[in-house]
């Protein structure tokens, strides 16, 4: 499947998160020297940087089984128990949207990450009895949006916690060259760098942006992508200069139009807007954030002066 074979496999096909690289590339070199199974790791930041990739680094590098499954898609204690209890000694447990998971759920989960076993209730009423069974260790890898999103206990049993970060545009650049490699396309350096300064700090926009930028060189009858073609298709995709898109564009003009810039809560701008507010604070917002375009204060969400101009817009006076 070409979606998978384009993520690296490996630690040191990985590129840029150099801090979370270095760390877990010491904590699993040490699990394997002790023969033993790595601690469980809790991966968190924004969308699209690669936690599920990480993840299935660390159980290929750890030469073992992953199994892949989210917070909303387990909905009963014992979908939970049946994954569980399918795993073999040292598999890689990888769960997405882990914030999302039932407090119930959560619960069967802490006496497995803890002691590797399962409480489980048989029968009802003055019949049930709980018994324990034993599990295989076994290695959680949890992703989340933001840390802050789990609760106390859960994010306690982790023993590595690692956040990523936007990658900086010439990490970008080697992820466009890199997926143009393995895709055969050709493509100017400099193409790959237009592509890369557009992609709001994130590989699978900028792998995406990549697919469309080829399709539009395709049809039009290019040989490779140079930089004049990567610029013309990314005007057409409504992608500006700094990678916001249209909803980006929305949420600012929203803010600049009906609240004089702000502050407003996010809750009116997502009534606004017409989008949910959690995908404004975990996708959204954050880039926004990162480049200055945003303020969080307590009376809410501000523009700041650079997207009046980044909009050649007169900046408002202050009265
Ligand atoms: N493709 C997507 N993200 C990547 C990364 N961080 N390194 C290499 N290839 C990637």
């Amino acid at each position: 499947y070409l979606e998978l074979s384009l993520r690296p496999q490996r630690l040191n096909q990985y590129i840029g998160q150099k801090k979370v690289k270095e760390n877990l590339g010491v904590f699993i070199q040490a699990a394997k020297m002790r023969e033993e199974t790595l601690d469980h790791v809790l991966l968190y930041g924004p969308p699209g940087l690669g936690k599920t990739t990480l993840a299935a680094i660390v159980a290929n590098e750890m030469g073992v089984n992953l199994r892949t499954t989210s917070g909303p898609a387990i909905e009963r204690p014992g979908d939970l128990a049946a994954i569980l209890t399918a795993l073999e000694p040292g598999d890689v447990l990888f769960i997405d949207e882990i914030h999302r998971l039932q407090r119930s759920i959560e619960e069967v989960l802490y006496p497995a990450m803890e002691d590797f076993c399962l409480d489980i209730v048989i029968g009802k009423g003055p019949e049930a009895r709980s018994v324990r069974l034993d599990l295989p260790p076994f290695t959680l890898v949890g992703a989340t949006t933001r840390a802050g999103l789990l609760t106390a206990p859960l994010r306690d049993r982790f023993g590595v916690l690692s956040r990523l970060e936007y990658y900086q545009e010439d990490e970008l650049s080697e992820i466009v060259q890199r997926t143009a490699d393995i895709l055969q396309i050709g493509i100017d350096r400099r193409a790959s760098a237009e592509i890369a300064r557009r992609s709001r700090g994130t590989p699978r926009i900028a792998n995406r942006l990549l697919r469309r930028v080829r399709d539009f060189v395709q049809v039009l009858g290019g040989e490779s992508i140079t930089e004049q073609a990567a610029t013309e298709a990314l005007e057409r995709l409504q992608v500006d200069r700094l990678g916001l898109d249209h909803i980006d564009h929305k949420l600012l003009m929203g803010i600049i139009e009906k609240y004089r810039g702000g502050p407003v809560g996010l809750d009116t701008i997502s009534a606004t807007i017409s989008e949910e507010s959690s995908t404004i604070e975990d996708v959204y917002e954050p880039y926004l954030l990162q480049i200055g375009f945003l303020q969080r204060t307590s009376r809410g969400r501000m523009v700041t002066e650079e997207v009046y101009r980044h909009f050649n817009l007169e900046v408002p006076r202050h009265d």
